[in-house]
């Protein structure tokens, strides 16, 4: 037997997107269901970056989805570039009056889920989507199976594809699981937590002749570092005792204050983009519409801006119909993603070491972050794009 149930917007992918997407919804006094194939745990626990633009936390904290984000988040005015063996601080309140908030992703998510749950809202975790149908319909479905192995199907006024990289949704917008722009990138970062004090008050991201290293934090007593590696290293083939030497051959002089590694991780990246993001009733936001290299902190802020725009849309369309402002979903928020694009990338290839470059690309890179922290225009591109571009207001 297979179970049918109707909702207004069905979202598959209980990520930051699509639970801050029903949040907004349920506000609006439109109804939801949100399914994920992981388990609440899983989501609540899995490690991901942590860097919240200015206008994120802005909008997590005004809308109640999230009213930690700024008591137990840390703001941070600036962050450090580091080449040839020096520190150079990019001021972000002195260049654009605002700051990011390190607030990890998991307990971005740990508060939406607490408030969609509070709310009475229909989230089903353990339920995975099949296949999304009907995008050219008024009446889109979703096709899943629930923990238990049994169908499920999901009728709909509208899809929304949140559900990460790995979409199933993106297959009825593009046609394709794949279809889209991309770029992959020669490295990857080998990602560590440890037990011990901040090395830093703020990031540095450390362009080094040995590669990329970032050193990051959580808390007073746990800390958050990458280097670049090679994408096919095994993350337990190194010792505790190789990764600090790595880890410090990579930030060039810099003091790095040692502890107990309790996780490592390699993530692999790279850049994309999927050649649509709507088709009929089946829009994708977050990493199901784009995914960027993580040396520029994008993603989940990418995610937010994406939904900002699609409730606005789906509002008009559900409340008023009023389609127009969902045939503009697309276009408005490409110009948001390839900026982010633009920066993702470019913070990327000037701070890592290609396996194959040369002396030249070397001293052109060294040349390229000079020009930056010299430059009031330089620093203020970068401090801008960082702590974000303003959100649309037009759509
Ligand atoms: C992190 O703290 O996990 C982090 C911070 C900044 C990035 C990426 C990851 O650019």
């Amino acid at each position: 037997m297979t179970a049918t149930t109707r909702t207004r917007v069905a979202i598959i992918g209980a990520g930051p997107a699509g639970l801050l997407l029903s949040h907004l919804l349920g506000q609006a006094g439109i109804e939801s269901i949100v399914i994920d194939q992981r388990t609440r745990e899983e989501i609540e626990h899995t490690i991901r970056a942590g860097i919240l633009e200015h206008g994120t936390a802005e909008v997590l904290a005004a809308t109640g989805a999230s009213d930690r984000v700024k008591t137990v988040g840390h703001r941070h005015d600036g962050i450090e570039l580091r080449f040839a063996g020096e520190g150079h601080r990019i001021d972000f309140a002195a260049l654009t009056g605002r700051g990011v908030w390190l607030y990890p992703q998991h307990e971005v998510l740990i508060d939406l889920i607490a408030v969609r749950l509070a709310a009475g809202q229909d989230l089903r975790f353990g339920v995975t989507a099949v296949a999304v149908e009907g995008a050219d319909t008024d009446r889109p479905v979703v096709h899943a199976t629930t923990a238990d192995g049994e169908p499920l199907v999901i009728e709909a006024d509208f899809v929304v594809g949140a559900d990460g990289s790995r979409s199933v949704a993106r297959t009825a917008v593009t046609g394709s699981t794949t279809g889209g722009y991309f770029r992959e990138y020669p490295f990857a970062w080998f990602g560590i937590l440890c037990e011990a004090p901040p090395s830093a008050p703020e990031l540095i991201y450390s362009n080094s002749p040995n590669g990329f290293a970032l050193i990051s934090q959580r808390s007073a007593t746990v800390q958050r570092m990458y280097f670049q590696c090679d994408p096919e290293i095994d993350p337990e083939s190194l010792s505790e005792r190789e990764i600090w030497d790595d880890l410090r051959s990579r930030v060039d002089g810099h003091e790095l204050l040692e502890g107990p590694i309790f996780q490592r991780d390699v993530l692999r990246f790279r850049s994309f983009v999927a050649h649509e993001l709507r088709r009929g009733r089946v829009a994708l936001v977050g990493d199901a519409a784009h995914t960027v290299p993580p040396t520029g902190a994008k993603g989940m802020n990418l995610a937010v801006a994406d939904v900002l725009l699609l409730d606005r849309a789906l509002r008009a369309l559900l409340l008023d119909g009023d389609e127009r402002p969902l045939d503009r979903y697309a276009e408005t928020a490409l110009r948001r993603i390839w900026k982010a694009q633009h920066f993702s990338w470019w913070m990327t290839s000037m701070l890592h070491v290609a396996p194959d470059a040369s002396d030249f690309d070397r001293l052109r890179q060294l040349g390229e972050l000079r020009s930056v922290v010299e430059s009031e225009a330089g620093r203020r591109y970068l401090a801008e794009a960082y702590t974000g571009w303003p959100f649309e207001t037009e759509l």
